[in-house]
């Protein structure tokens, strides 16, 4: 699948699961103030889409929609969804790739996951949707998960503790249609140390009667 403009739709509607999304959403706000429900409201199209179609992003239709629905100008709603890179305003592949390549990640590994996402997809530049259609790749900044980084987020789940064996191993899941639980990849606790806690790791110690001094 070619990321291709042709293939925008020409009318967009909310289905049931999504009005009561909307509904919950909305209700949020006081009268008059629903316009403040433009981002969550762009998530919901997003993720009808891709029930929908199998592509998680947002047509420039459904932006009129939701301009609609929120009372607003659309041209404020397409300032918000052209702003915010959560939003696709072109379609992707079925597997949204988003390695962060930021410092953190960049010092423990992300050229290696980079290079595995390539491998396995056949994909080259950044932005580009595999031929197969499955997979689309892009480069995100700092996803706020350093602690346990490199990390790839796929649609909106995050991986972590990458390199390029378990990334490799990752991308032939999802080709599976298998998606493995997000998280660690190296199988350690959250972010605990890898190999195990290293303090705190009695239940009703003592202190020692230097520390008690
Ligand atoms: S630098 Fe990658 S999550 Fe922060």
């Amino acid at each position: 699948m070619s990321a291709d403009v042709a293939e925008a739709p020409t009318s967009f509607a909310f289905d049931a699961e999504s009005e009561d999304e909307i509904a919950r959403i909305l209700a949020k706000y006081p009268p008059g103030r629903q316009a403040s429900g433009v981002l969550p409201l762009l998530y919901v199209v997003q993720r009808q889409m891709r029930r929908q179609t199998g592509s998680a992003w947002v047509p420039r239709v459904a932006m009129d929609t939701v301009a609609a629905r929120l009372g607003m100008a659309p041209i404020r709603v397409y300032e918000v969804a052209t702003f915010y890179f959560m939003f696709n305003t072109q379609p992707v592949g079925k597997w949204h790739l988003q390695v962060c390549t930021t410092t953190p990640c960049w010092l423990r590994g992300s050229d290696e996951v980079v290079a595995a996402c390539r491998k396995a997809t056949g994909i080259h530049g950044w932005g580009e949707t595999s031929e197969d259609g499955l997979f689309t790749m892009i480069e995100v900044e700092c996803l706020g998960a350093c602690v346990n980084a490199p990390i790839l987020q796929v649609n909106d789940d995050f991986y972590e503790d990458l390199d390029a064996e378990r990334t490799t191993a990752l991308l032939e899941a999802l080709r599976r249609d298998a998606p493995p639980k997000p998280g660690s990849m190296s199988g350690r606790l959250n972010s605990a140390p890898e190999g195990g806690p290293t303090t705190l790791t009695e239940v009703g110690g003592t202190m020692d009667a230097g520390a008690a001094e």
